[in-house]
């Protein structure tokens, strides 16, 4: 079986990556010529720890290669994936599906075999019917073209090893399950070839052990949103549990240990902080809303206007806080802002709350000095105006406080001592509850956390 990945983000790139190592020759394909060039040339456009190297181990064997070329990918695949985005359509929280329909349309059209379209894309539940018609009507005479979706849950800086070993697959196939059972046939009898196919494409997953969930295009869809609107839960739930302890006094990461050993709850996605942002969690929560609205049941997912809410409050209640401990006012203040991406092992900046609460300082006047190990550059073409530096030296070097607001290795393992020389003011809020505050306290530096008392 040969392999075609349309779209090669995130996403695409680290599939069409894992596909070939698992020994499948691949064609990567996308509109975007300089990203292809990179692909090709075996250098990632992006940060993700481990995917380099498997990138050019599989470009130079020859088993991966990219192109922007429909006609060569449709001659080309026997089972096309469609990872391209579906990023959140201008003035509304819905999801814009250009991209998927015009990749599933593009292949269809240039189909020369019979071919199985796999959808990865995040989309609203009730499109994968859609698309499948798309797919026929495009397709050529006396081709035929069928359609299973497949969410991806990879998390961006685990992507390789989440598509190698991820927790389940789930597999959504035409005809509602309880249907298929009771004998429409042209359904039944495609749903069961797509299965075999899928089940053929991952059997080194399967026979490792991943669970798979074969159930309908509907249940496959709401899964993906469902379990990244759960995660966002959890975050917003411990940090509306922070804004007490705060306020009384009480340490935010012991009570997420204690409810955490519980292991109906369990303890991740408990880390209270600066809240939850990237090209996923904040959109796929909205794109729910934005969907059951639709659906006439508003009623229904009302809860997720508050996770959201919780979570914009996060980055305003930080701005106040830092502007406490500069007694005030921001104005005119330095301030060293660590952390750009919007978690450690990534250079993204979506919807960063880091990046979004530098921006907010300096636009009431701080004079805010940025460091990110990776994601400086992409910060700096998101947002211009503030500083960015190459180190965290050079980061602290004025700061009247420093603000820790993404969790990086390189500041969660740094020290109270090796600060000291390098800074003027000992003032440290850290925003992801990652230091002990009674190491710096005892170092005589004033330390602030969200959540706990210090
Ligand atoms: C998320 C999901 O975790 C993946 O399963 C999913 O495949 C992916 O979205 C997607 O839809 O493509 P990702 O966006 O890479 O993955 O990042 P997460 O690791 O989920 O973190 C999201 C945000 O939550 C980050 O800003 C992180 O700092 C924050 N977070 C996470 C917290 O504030 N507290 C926590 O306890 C955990």
């Amino acid at each position: 079986m040969r392999i075609t990945v349309l779209g090669t983000g995130y996403l695409g790139a680290t599939h069409a990556a894992a596909m070939a190592e698992m020994g499948f020759e691949v064609l990567g394909v996308d509109v975007d010529e300089r990203k292809l060039e990179a692909l090709a040339a075996g250098e990632l456009p992006f940060h993700e720890p481990g995917l380099g190297g498997l990138l050019k181990k599989h470009v130079n064997s020859g088993r991966l290669r990219f192109t922007s070329d429909y006609a060569e990918a449709g001659a080309f695949g026997d089972v096309h994936f469609i990872s391209v985005g579906t990023p959140q359509r201008p003035g509304s929280y819905a999801a814009d599906m250009t991209y998927v329909e015009s990749a599933v349309t593009s292949i269809s059209r240039h189909l020369t075999h019979d071919a199985v379209l796999v959808g990865k894309s995040t989309v609203p539940v009730g499109s994968a019917r859609g698309l499948r018609a798309l797919a026929r009507a495009a397709a050529p005479e006396g081709v035929d073209v069928d359609l299973v979706w497949n969410p991806e849950f990879l998390r961006e800086g685990h992507g390789v090893q989440d598509t190698l070993r991820p927790d389940r697959m789930v597999l959504g196939l035409p005809g509602p399950a309880d249907r298929v059972r009771q004998g429409e046939d042209a359904d039944q009898e495609s749903a069961a070839r797509l299965e075999a196919t899928m089940r053929e494409i991952y059997a080194q997953q399967l026979d490792a052990g991943t669970p798979l969930v074969v159930t309908d295009y509907e249940t496959a869809e709401l899964v993906k949103v469902a379990a990244n609107s759960f995660l966002a839960t959890k975050i917003s739930f411990i940090n509306s549990l922070s804004e007490m302890t705060e306020a009384v006094g009480g340490d935010i990461r012991t009570l997420a240990d204690a409810i955490g050993m519980d292991e109906r709850i369990g303890r991740k996605f408990l880390d209270a902080g600066v809240g939850f942002g990237g090209g996923c969690l904040p959109k796929d929560l909205r794109a729910l809303r934005a969907r059951a609205s639709e659906l006439g049941l508003d009623q229904s997912v009302r809860f997720l206007v508050e996770i959201d809410d919780v979570n914009v409050r996060r980055r305003d209640h930080t701005v106040g806080v830092v502007t406490e401990m500069l007694g005030g006012s921001v104005m005119g203040r330095q301030v060293a802002v660590l952390g750009a991406a919007f978690k450690p092992e990534s250079d993204d900046v979506r919807d960063s709350p880091a990046l979004d609460i530098a921006a907010r300082l300096h636009s009431i006047g701080a004079d805010v000095h940025v460091y990110d190990p990776q994601a400086n550059a992409n910060a700096a073409r998101r947002y211009p105006r503030v500083d960015y530096v190459d180190s965290l030296p050079q980061a602290i070097a004025r700061a009247e406080v420093v603000v820790l607001l993404t969790e990086w290795e390189e500041f969660r393992t740094m020290t109270p001592q090796q600060l000291a020389p390098l800074v003027k003011h000992k003032q440290i809020l850290d925003g992801r509850n990652v230091l002990d505050p009674a190491e710096w306290e005892r170092a005589g530096w004033a330390y602030r956390a969200l959540g706990r008392k210090g």
